[in-house]
């Protein structure tokens, strides 16, 4: 294959759920997009589908935690689709667990694989950005890296990763790379921790709605807008910004106004 004309795009776990939603709307955008997964015979699967539509995508196994082999993909990416221009950190997964209980390792993997991992993405792509003084980082993080929401191990590496957004973002802008937060509220995927929720009770998504001013979850094409605005022209200047894509949950504490104070008023 010879290196693309079009922007070229990273996804880390682009092959399903949100980062699939990414990965999709970054190919309509027009971007040559290559999923960087563990799990390739869903990534090939991804990628596949997206090149029967007419769209460039290739996949390259990465783990995140492994910083020679990020690098080694992105390099191989670079070889093959061209100079990265833009990185989405979307990988990472949550056991769940509590701070008392939760197994050291558990604790630790959490951590590698939701901020360490970005971390060497962010790392393997700054020297190419740097050079062609040019990039943008889009890291999803989660309103967990702002309150908390249970998941202490993965609550604490998001919010690492909002830091990191912000020390990105101010230590490479004079280079003309941005680098920006994402922070879903929830998001209707099979992902680890909601698989054993929806087993536990299949209507898990309904009744979270009433948490949501906009009176539902999101689905993974919401947060795939909101990377599509980050990573284009129109976001041009922004950089160092965590933008909540959560249906206004962090805006105010509507159970509690609709229960306790409004029902007070009465
Ligand atoms: N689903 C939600 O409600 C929600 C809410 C807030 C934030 N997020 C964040 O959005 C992102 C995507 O979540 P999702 O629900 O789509 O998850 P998912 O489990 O459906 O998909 C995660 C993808 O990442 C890949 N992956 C996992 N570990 C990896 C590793 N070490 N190296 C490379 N790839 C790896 C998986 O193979 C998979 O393709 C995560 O960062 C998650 O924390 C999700």
């Amino acid at each position: 294959m010879t290196t693309s004309s079009k922007p070229v795009a990273i996804v880390t776990g682009g092959s399903q759920g949100i980062g699939e939603a990414i990965t999709e709307r970054l190919v309509q955008d027009g971007a040559a997009v290559c999923i960087l997964d563990i799990d390739i015979e869903r990534a090939e699967a991804t990628a596949a589908r997206l090149v029967d539509g007419g769209g460039t995508a290739i996949f390259r196994k990465a783990d995140i935690t492994d910083f020679a082999a990020v690098d080694r993909a992105i390099a191989d990416t670079e070889t093959t689709l061209g100079p990265i221009d833009l990185l989405v950190n979307n990988a990472g997964f949550t056991d769940a667990g509590d701070i008392e209980t939760i197994a050291l390792d558990s604790w630790h993997r959490e951590i590698d694989v939701n901020l360490h991992g970005p971390y060497h993405c962010i790392r393997a792509v700054l020297p190419g950005m740097i050079d062609r003084r040019a990039g943008v980082i889009v890291n999803i993080a989660s309103v967990n890296g702002m309150r908390y929401f249970g998941n202490p191990a993965y609550s604490a590496a998001k919010a690492g990763i909002i830091n990191l957004t912000q020390s990105t973002a101010s230590e490479f802008g004079k280079y003309g790379i941005r680098c920006n937060a994402v922070l879903p509220g929830s998001v209707r995927t099979n992902n680890t921790s909601w698989e054993i929720r929806i087993r536990k009770d299949p209507d898990v998504f309904n009744k979270l709605a009433r948490w949501y001013p906009m009176g539902r979850v999101a689905e993974p094409e919401d947060i795939a807008k909101a990377v599509s605005f980050l990573a284009s022209e129109d976001a041009s200047y922004i950089t160092g910004a965590m933008l909540p894509v959560d249906g206004g949950l962090m805006a105010g504490m509507n159970v509690m106004i609709d229960e306790f104070i409004l029902e007070s008023k009465d």
